[in-house]
């Protein structure tokens, strides 16, 4: 599966969401995550992410396991989401942050 990553938080680009095959992002308030039981790992997501967010789960570093057990827990919580949108308001001045999982909002 891919995993949406932490430089995800705060941006919400959602360029990702009108590439993927299978709409398997699912939306929260300040973050996307993708159901791990529906990527079919066709990569078309990670380059069209501004914010160079989304790995495949065995390219993640090191830093970025968590966001694997992540994606899973919220991709179960969060609404489906199929069209992209505006991107965060904010999502110039927070792309590259660190620490933004503190900010995650559920
Ligand atoms: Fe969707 Fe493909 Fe990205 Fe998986 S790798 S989330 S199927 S675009
Ligand atoms: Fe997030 Fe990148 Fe998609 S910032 S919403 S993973 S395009």
């Amino acid at each position: 599966t891919y995993v949406v990553t932490e430089n995800c938080i705060k941006c919400k680009y959602t360029d990702c969401v009108d590439v993927c095959p299978v709409d398997c992002f699912y939306e929260g308030p300040n973050f996307l995550v993708i159901h791990p039981d529906e990527c079919i790992d066709c990569d078309a997501c990670t380059p069209v992410c501004p914010a160079k967010a989304i790995y495949r789960d065995t390219d993640l570093p090191a830093d970025m396991k968590h966001f694997l057990e992540l994606n899973e827990e919220l991709s179960r919580l969060w609404p489906n989401i199929t069209d992209s949108k505006e991107p965060l308001p904010d999502a110039a001045e927070w792309d590259g942050v660190q620490g933004k999982l503190s900010h995650l909002e559920r």
